[in-house]
C-alpha cells in the first residue's frame, strides 16, 4: 500500500493532470495501441486512428477512473470495483496489458509535466497505477 508521503505525491499531480484528462488520456492510448500493437485487439470496435472521437472519448474515461481512485485513495478496491468485474468477467483483458497501459500513462504525464514528475512523483504514480492494476485484475482468480 501507499505510504502517505506517496498518497501525497499521488494527489500533488492531480490537479494538473485532471485539467487536460481528455487530451492525456487519448495520448496515453495513442502510445499504447502504437508501442504495444497487440493491445489493439481488444478495440476491433473502435476507430484508433490518431485524434479519433473514440480515442478521446475512451481515454477520457479510463482517466475519469483514475480520479476516481486518486478521490478514494484509501479504499481503490471499493472506489473500482465495478470497473474491476467488468474488465475480469466481461472484456476479459489480460493483466499483462495493465503494465502497458499504466507505462503509456507514466510516459504521457512526465511528457506534459516534465517539472512535476520528480522521481518521487514518478515513483508514486508507478506504485499507484500498479495498485489500480491489481484492483483490475484481482477478480480473474
Ligand atoms: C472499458 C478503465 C485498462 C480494455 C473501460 C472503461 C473504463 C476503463 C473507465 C469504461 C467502462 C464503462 O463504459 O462503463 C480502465 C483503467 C485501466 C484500464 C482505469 C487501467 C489503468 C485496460 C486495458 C485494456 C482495457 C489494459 C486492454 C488493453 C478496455 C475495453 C473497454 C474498457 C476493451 C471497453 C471499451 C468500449 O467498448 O467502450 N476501461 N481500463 N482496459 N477497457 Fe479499460
Amino acid at each position: 500500500t501507499l505510504t502517505q508521503a506517496e498518497k501525497a505525491a499521488v494527489v500533488a499531480i492531480w490537479g494538473k493532470i485532471a485539467a487536460q484528462a481528455d487530451a492525456l488520456g487519448a495520448e496515453s492510448l495513442e502510445r499504447l495501441f502504437s508501442s504495444f500493437p497487440q493491445t489493439k485487439t481488444y478495440f476491433p470496435h473502435f476507430d484508433l486512428s490518431q485524434g479519433s472521437a473514440q480515442l478521446h472519448g475512451h481515454g477520457s474515461k479510463v482517466l475519469g477512473a483514475i480520479g476516481e481512485a486518486v478521490k478514494n485513495i484509501d479504499n481503490i478496491t471499493g472506489a473500482l470495483a465495478t470497473l474491476s468485474e467488468l474488465h475480469a468477467y466481461i472484456l476479459r483483458v489480460d493483466p499483462v496489458n495493465f503494465k502497458l497501459l499504466s507505462h503509456c500513462i507514466l510516459c504521457s504525464v512526465a511528457a506534459h509535466f516534465p517539472n512535476d514528475f520528480t522521481p518521487e512523483v514518478h515513483a508514486a504514480w508507478d506504485k499507484f497505477l500498479s495498485q489500480i492494476s491489481s484492483v483490475l485484475t484481482e477478480k480473474y482468480r
